[in-house]
């Protein structure tokens, strides 16, 4: 049974994967929301909880969409705010994962409640995000990118304009792929200088020891290296055919949340009755050439620029390797705190431990045996699982203001 399940799931997913081909074809947009929304607007503000749009621009063009929210007593954001805190979402995630469950259980909520003045970051290619200045999406050169640029280019500009507005160093928090965003930023020494502390949720900098079957197979089969090959360069789980797909898949032929678990890990305290209000707003597109990234991480197990080849790495690094990022280099003096699962496919514990031994302080630790990858951000339980004790952490950091 559970193999049959196990079958089912994974055709599926690779018909949703292939079904970003149609994103490839011009005309098609997805569906869900017109460009004038925000997430303030749809998500933030009909709770009562003020939230402002900011936008940034990178250095190769990307114009990004922040989010500023705070708690609503007392009201304005602007006039007596506590210490920044930045959210970084994770792959095919955007800044509205924060923000997915009730006011109580959603850690956006929740640090606005703790008095914190919370802005939330988007990376290029996510539906809240705005574009580019010179690409539009059906440009393959919009989606030339991996996680190297999210790092060096989205999150440099969006730490820059928060640490500018705030005039304050920022507390980070980073889940999954904003754990790799965070420690490749953070081993270079102008971003690290504006981050008071950080908090990371899933902690991804190796993926050698990855063992789900499933990501496995893809990255045997080389879907990655296929879609790039087939001029496929955005990864859009919400084309047009993918989003009936999402839909036929999730309403009853197989259950969504077993298909989550089968990419992600089992998870423990996933709201199944939420499922709809989720696939509203998410998964988030991405780029072919983050996955390809990403799948050379699990194919070499290290953690390293961009691979383009021996010839490709002299012309872009002047080495014929591609360099690693040296998470050694974050200094010693940046209090770091993670967390993470024992049913967790993605952030396995065995490349947990690896990039513990790799850097020079001792993060604290809160190990959760029976947590998933999703949990982390979506578990119904898990402001008293997780939060209560990370924020614990950034009180233990010594900023007054926080109640
Ligand atoms: C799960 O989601 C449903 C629908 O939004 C909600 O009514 C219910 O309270 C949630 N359950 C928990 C445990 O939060």
């Amino acid at each position: 049974m559970g193999v049959v399940v196990a079958l089912a799931a994974s055709l599926c997913l690779v018909l949703l994967v292939f079904a970003g081909v149609v994103t490839c074809s011009p005309g098609q947009r997805n569906l869900r929301r017109s460009q004038s929304r925000s997430l303030c607007a749809q998500i933030i503000q009909p709770t009562g909880y003020p939230c402002s749009e900011h936008t940034v621009q990178t250095k190769d063009g990307y114009v990004l969409a922040l989010q500023r929210v705070s708690a609503h007593a007392g009201g304005d954001i602007e006039v007596n705010p506590g210490p920044p805190i930045f959210l970084q979402h994770g792959l095919f995630q955007g800044g509205d994962v924060w923000f997915m469950n009730s006011i109580e259980q959603s850690l956006g909520f929740i640090l606005a409640d703790h008095g914190f003045d919370v802005w939330v970051g988007n990376v290029r290619g996510t539906d809240w995000s705005h574009g580019h200045v010179s690409f539009s999406e059906k440009d393959k050169e919009f989606w030339d990118w991996s996680w190297q640029e999210l790092a060096l280019y989205d999150l440099a500009e969006m730490i820059t304009y928060v640490y500018s507005v705030t005039n304050s160093k920022i507390f980070y928090v980073g889940h999954s792929q904003g754990t790799i965003m965070a420690l490749a930023a953070f081993s270079q020494s102008d971003i690290v200088e504006m981050v008071e502390a950080a908090a990371l949720l899933c902690p991804i900098s190796y993926l050698g020891h990855i063992s789900n079957q499933f990501i496995l197979r893809m990255v045997s089969m080389h879907l990655d290296q296929m879609l790039l090959a087939m001029g496929i360069h955005q990864v859009n789980f919400r084309s047009d055919v993918g989003v009936q797909l999402v839909e036929s898949v999730c309403d009853g032929h197989v259950d969504c949340s077993i298909l989550l678990s089968f990419i992600t890990g089992t998870n423990c305290c996933f709201n199944k009755s939420r499922v709809d209000f989720y696939i509203e707003y998410e998964p988030h597109p991405s780029s072919s050439k983050n996955l390809h990234h990403l799948f050379q991480m699990i194919r070499k197990g290290s953690f390293a620029r961009y691979d383009y080849g021996w010839w490709g790495n002299l012309k872009q690094y002047g080495y014929p390797q591609p360099p690693a990022f040296d998470i050694g280099c974050i200094p010693k003096s940046l209090p770091l705190w993670m967390g993470y699962g024992g049913n967790d496919d993605l952030a396995d514990v065995m490349d947990v431990e690896h990039t513990l031994k790799e850097l020079q302080s001792q993060p604290q630790l809160l190990y959760l045996d029976h947590y998933g990858h999703i949990d982390f951000v979506l578990s119904v339980t898990a402001g008293e699982d997780v939060y209560n004790n990370m924020i614990g952490f950034f009180k233990s950091c010594g900023k007054p203001s926080i109640s």
